[in-house]
């Protein structure tokens, strides 16, 4: 039987890659964007595209019970919506700290809650990853994007806690850590760093799909790091 992945953020860089990756291995693929947003590029393969609001905790439960019910269950959740913010203890606000939290906490919150409870009535159980962010684990980045990092460090506590409760219904959940990213982005803003250095949205989207079929049954890490040699 298929896998029925749910991916967030699948208009961005590390989004396609893992799309087409999953697709190829012949995965459903459910994938959202932004309200009023398209996925940007083509693909073929057992997708289908939800417009969803990831702030909005009611819509994003009434999409995933909607997944859950059409497609009679839910296999993985990769969480990939995300944003980064610089600025230190002197020019973060509360308001640019609490615009952090939604992008890359509340976003990851709402979709993994309805999604853990699905996967908690599945025999089979099921598999969530959060993407982490380095800042969050080295004081020494963390200190000048402290936002993000603060924002980002919710996600570790997060992924500890669903598994000391999903231990028992085989819902297990990882936050995989990426260096820096090889994107088009990154590539513009630091173009003196060597690019080979970076780890590559191709092999994160390849590790997620080992990390949610049956090759990763037995992992049970949390923290998974893809720091590359960045
Ligand atoms: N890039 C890096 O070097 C790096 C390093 C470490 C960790 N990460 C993390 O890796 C993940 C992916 O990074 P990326 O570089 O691929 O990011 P990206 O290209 O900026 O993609 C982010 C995605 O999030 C979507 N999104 C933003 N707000 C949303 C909302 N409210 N509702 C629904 N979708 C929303 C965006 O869609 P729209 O544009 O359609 O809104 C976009 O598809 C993120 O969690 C990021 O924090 C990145």
């Amino acid at each position: 039987m298929k896998n029925i992945v749910i991916i967030t953020g699948a208009s961005g860089n590390l989004g396609k890659a893992t799309v087409e990756y999953f697709l190829r291995q012949q995965a459903t693929v459910l994938a959202t964007v932004s309200p009023g947003k398209s996925l940007g590029y083509q693909v073929e393969g057992a997708l289908e595209t939800f417009e969803v609001d990831l702030t909005d905790e009611i819509k994003v439960q009434t999409f995933v019970k909607d997944a859950a019910a059409n497609f009679g269950k839910i296999d993985a959740a990769l969480m990939l919506v995300g944003g980064f913010a610089a600025g230190n203890i002197d020019n973060t606000t509360g308001d640019s700290l609490k615009k952090m939290v939604s992008l890359n906490f509340e976003t990851s919150y709402f979709v993994a809650r309805p999604v853990f409870q699905q996967m908690k009535t599945q025999p089979q159980g099921g598999r969530l990853v959060f993407i982490g962010s380095r800042p969050a684990l080295r004081a020494e980045e963390g200190k000048n994007t402290l936002a993000y990092g603060l924002s980002k460090s919710l996600i570790f506590k997060l992924a500890e806690y669903l598994n000391a409760e999903g231990a028992s219904h085989q819902v297990v959940s990882h936050v995989l850590v990426p260096g820096t990213i090889d994107t088009p982005a990154n590539r513009a803003a630091l173009p003196q760093e060597k690019f080979s250095d970076w780890v590559s949205p191709e092999e994160i989207a390849e590790a997620l799909w080992y990390l949610t079929s049956s090759k990763g049954r037995s992992l049970r890490e949390t923290v998974l790091k893809m720091y590359a040699n960045s």
